[in-house]
């Protein structure tokens, strides 16, 4: 497996983020590494995501980061210009995945049925993203989905502390990725004390779940 979905897999919980405003990424990236996830998953859902992730890995290259909702190839390149690990997407584009394997950019796109998965697997993906995971059938159609392929899933969209770990007690489950500790209003009221304290619950409920860590 790519090393990073292996860094991925170490912590469990990918935190999926949207910043308004580039002047928190990184005090937002510190309290999630406070909180004991130094990842995230920043969105393109605000015209500061490609800054954001800028001035993340600037200032703290530790920190592993990864662009969300990239929509189009110049997403991409914004957010590999910007320093980006990752991409992950809502839904399977053949061109933005495409251009991502051109780029050699590990590349997540959503699926949630056989025949995204299998366009998937026709492109050698080895990890896909469940989206929206809790509407889509939740645990119970991923568990349908993974009997018959050979790969990993980020499920993500109605994941919260209620039910994470229903999601990671399946082998085939390499994270879950969700919005509730990162939630934007915190962000823009810069609320960063709770952010890492909603971190370290989300944290210490996978550790106590017995689960691998
Ligand atoms: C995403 O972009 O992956 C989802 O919006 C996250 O879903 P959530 O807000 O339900 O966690």
């Amino acid at each position: 497996m790519n090393s990073i979905f292996s860094e991925i897999e170490k912590y469990r919980i990918v935190p999926v983020i949207k910043i308004e405003n580039a002047e928190n990424a990184v005090p937002l990236a510190d309290a999630l590494t406070a909180g004991g996830l130094p990842l995230a998953e920043v969105t393109f859902r605000t015209d500061a995501a490609e800054e954001s992730i800028r001035m993340i890995i600037g200032s703290r290259p530790d920190v592993l980061v990864g662009a969300g909702t990239v929509l189009t190839i110049e997403n991409v390149d914004k957010a590999v210009n910007a320093g980006a690990k990752f991409i992950v997407a809502p839904g399977f584009n053949p061109t933005v995945v495409d251009h991502c394997i051109l780029k050699n950019i590990p590349v997540i796109p959503g699926i949630n049925n056989p025949s995204q998965a299998e366009w998937a697997i026709e492109r050698g993906l080895e990890v896909l993203k469940f989206f929206p995971a809790e509407v889509s059938g939740g645990v119970k159609m991923l568990k349908a989905l993974g009997a018959v392929y050979n790969i990993k899933f980020i499920p993500t969209g109605g994941v919260s502390m209620s039910n994470l770990n229903e999601y990671l007690s399946y082998e085939k489950v390499l994270a879950v990725g969700g919005t509730w500790m990162v939630k934007a209003d915190l962000i823009n009221s810069g609320c960063f004390d709770r952010i890492t304290e909603m971190t370290k619950e989300a944290v210490a409920a996978v550790n106590s779940s017995g689960c691998k860590s």
